[in-house]
């Protein structure tokens, strides 16, 4: 069980490959405790740090680079669920910090984005090997002080959106207790996502407007408008004829 005061300790690096693989060598030597809160990982800049479907992420100095382990309940925990918490947790501590009601939107699946681009993005990754307990990492990178030079024309940057003066040390900070806080509300729940998702489709960006999904090979998966998530956090696309698709993964664009 996760115990409500249970954070995980927090590992400070200069530069790693990616701190998702840092962690999962860190977890590897056994360097957690059994606690399900276990350990996470921030890092300056990494060298090759890793988006979903397969992309890369470029890690500038400045930004937000963390990962944290959780372990694995006994039961099967629903890491789709997972995955969209952490967006809401994530989503919190942006909207609290920037002040910025409304601005910010959950992209689905967990890509919280305003309307100059995307703002942070989450990777969660099963760590399965033989070592119990098993742990989830959750790996995320929030674009924090704009760069002088190299910005992606994608990339929104917290500070675009306030005079952010906080550390990036204490924003790993309230990161993390939000994401725990969330976690053990989801655990509450026994890991069912229908609770959260009133809240999740509150702050979905591109809800009724015309949209493609698709997989990490640029296939198609479904089109139409969006109609929010389901009680599992599935994606529902009505389409022209009526239709009612669930997508569980891809990537969402404007039509
Ligand atoms: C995405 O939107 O595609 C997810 C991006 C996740 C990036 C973070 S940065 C910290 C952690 N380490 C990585 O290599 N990736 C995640």
């Amino acid at each position: 069980m996760l115990e409500s005061n249970e954070y995980p300790q927090l590992v400070i690096c200069d530069e790693v490959d990616s701190t998702q693989d840092e962690l999962r060598r860190l977890l590897a030597q056994g360097q957690a405790s059994n606690n399900q809160a276990a350990l996470a990982v921030m890092a300056r800049t990494q060298t090759a740090g890793r988006g979903r479907l397969g992309r890369s992420w470029v890690s500038l100095p400045g930004s937000l680079y963390l990962s944290i382990a959780l372990a694995l309940p006994e039961y099967s925990v629903e890491v789709a669920s997972l995955s969209l918490i952490v967006g809401l947790a994530v989503y919190e501590v942006l909207e609290d910090l920037t002040g910025s009601q409304q601005v910010i939107k959950l992209k689905w699946p967990n890509d919280l984005v305003c309307p100059k681009g995307k703002l942070a993005g989450i990777l969660v990754e099963l760590n399965q090997t033989e070592q119990k307990p098993q742990h989830v990492i959750i790996g995320l990178g929030v674009n924090t002080q704009r760069p002088q030079s190299g910005a992606s024309e994608r990339a929104a940057y917290l500070s675009d959106l306030s005079d952010i003066t906080l550390g990036l040390e204490q924003l790993a900070e309230l990161v993390i207790k939000s994401i725990m806080d969330y976690a053990h509300a989801l655990q509450a729940a026994e890991y069912s996502f229908a609770g959260f998702r009133d809240e999740y489709n509150a702050r979905l960006s591109l809800s009724g407007q015309e949209v493609g999904v698709r997989n990490r090979l640029g296939q198609i998966l479904a089109e139409g408008v969006v109609a929010g998530v389901d009680e599992s956090g599935l994606l529902l696309i009505q389409s022209g004829d009526g239709s009612l698709a669930k997508v569980s993964s891809g990537e969402v664009t404007l039509r």
